[in-house]
């Protein structure tokens, strides 16, 4: 096996139901935080850690995801004639030089498990990186930090955090062996009810996967919602090579929730360079009347 991690899957084609109606016609991945997409945060994760090439599992209601990271001759155009330069640089850096992007095409909504292995022909015999851009990192190296994980123990890693006990149902949760990161997860499970979970790590959407995962997903059974479940092919996995867990630091916001995404609009806007100083005062003076 290669082990230079030079590729990462975007599952990018679910239908967002959880943020209709705006996502009857746009993808929930193209929802922005603040002035930039939610795919784009993810994807600028990933070149960070060194991914050149981007494999977008997407499907026919997707198609501005494509756009997003295509050139636009007409704006680009208009923006050199205006003398807007800024936004020029800004428009043609959203992928750098040497980053590639391939799409294909899920054409059944069958579960996070069956759109990995969507890319499985574009794969090949080396490790990959998934993220799910729902979960929006903070701490934009997250997935570097997990590479370089991945070439101490050369095995499949998963990103956890600590969630609250009684949302145990709503991750893949997993058991360390003595709650040591150090030692290969002992177990993994999707979305067990809390009275039945092992512990409250739950996995948040960034993996390092071997290549013997798309045997695992092959073979696996439906699981949780009826769907193939990567959590379930981990766990399948997990009888054949370690895995282990990588801690995330900084915050993660969930914005596959409208409350996750809210927050994330409003920590973001509270950075952003141009705003900062005006959306702090407006937060403020807000604050008092409620
Ligand atoms: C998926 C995975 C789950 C993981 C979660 C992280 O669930 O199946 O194991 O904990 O992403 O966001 P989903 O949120 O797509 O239901």
């Amino acid at each position: 096996m290669k082990m230079k991690v030079s590729k990462a899957v975007f599952p990018v084609a679910g239908l967002g139901t959880r943020f209709l109606p705006v996502t009857k016609a746009n993808p929930k991945e193209m929802l922005p935080i603040v002035d930039k997409p939610l795919i784009q945060y993810a994807v600028e994760e990933a070149i960070a850690a060194g991914i050149t090439e981007l494999i977008f599992v997407t499907s026919s209601e997707k198609r501005a995801i494509e756009d997003h990271f295509d050139r636009n001759w007409e704006l680009e155009h208009r923006l050199r004639e205006t003398g807007k330069f800024e936004l020029l640089e800004l428009v043609n850096s959203i992928l750098p030089k040497g980053v590639n992007c391939v799409y294909v095409r899920q054409t059944e909504q069958l579960g996070l498990g069956h759109a990995v292995l969507c890319a499985k022909p574009l794969i090949n015999n080396e490790p990959f990186a998934v993220l799910l851009a729902d979960d929006l990192m903070e701490q934009q190296t997250c997935l570097q930090e997990m590479i370089t994980q991945f070439q101490t123990y050369h095995s499949s890693i998963i990103a956890v955090e600590s969630v609250p006990a009684e949302k145990t149902d709503q991750y893949g949760i997993v058991e360390l062996c003595d709650h040591d990161l150090t030692k290969p997860v002992q177990k993994i499970i999707e979305k067990p009810k809390p009275n039945v979970a092992p512990s409250n790590l739950g996995v948040v959407g960034r993996y390092i996967l071997t290549p013997e995962i798309f045997d695992h997903l092959q073979n696996v059974a439906t699981g949780v919602g009826n769907e193939i479940q990567l959590t379930d092919a981990i766990a399948t996995l997990m009888q054949q090579q370690s895995v282990y867990a990588h801690q995330i630091s900084g915050k993660r916001f969930d914005c596959g929730d409208k409350l996750g995404y809210l927050k994330a609009t409003v920590e973001y806007g509270l950075r952003h360079p141009e705003l900062k100083g005006k959306f702090t005062h407006f937060l403020k003076e807000l604050t008092k009347e409620i």
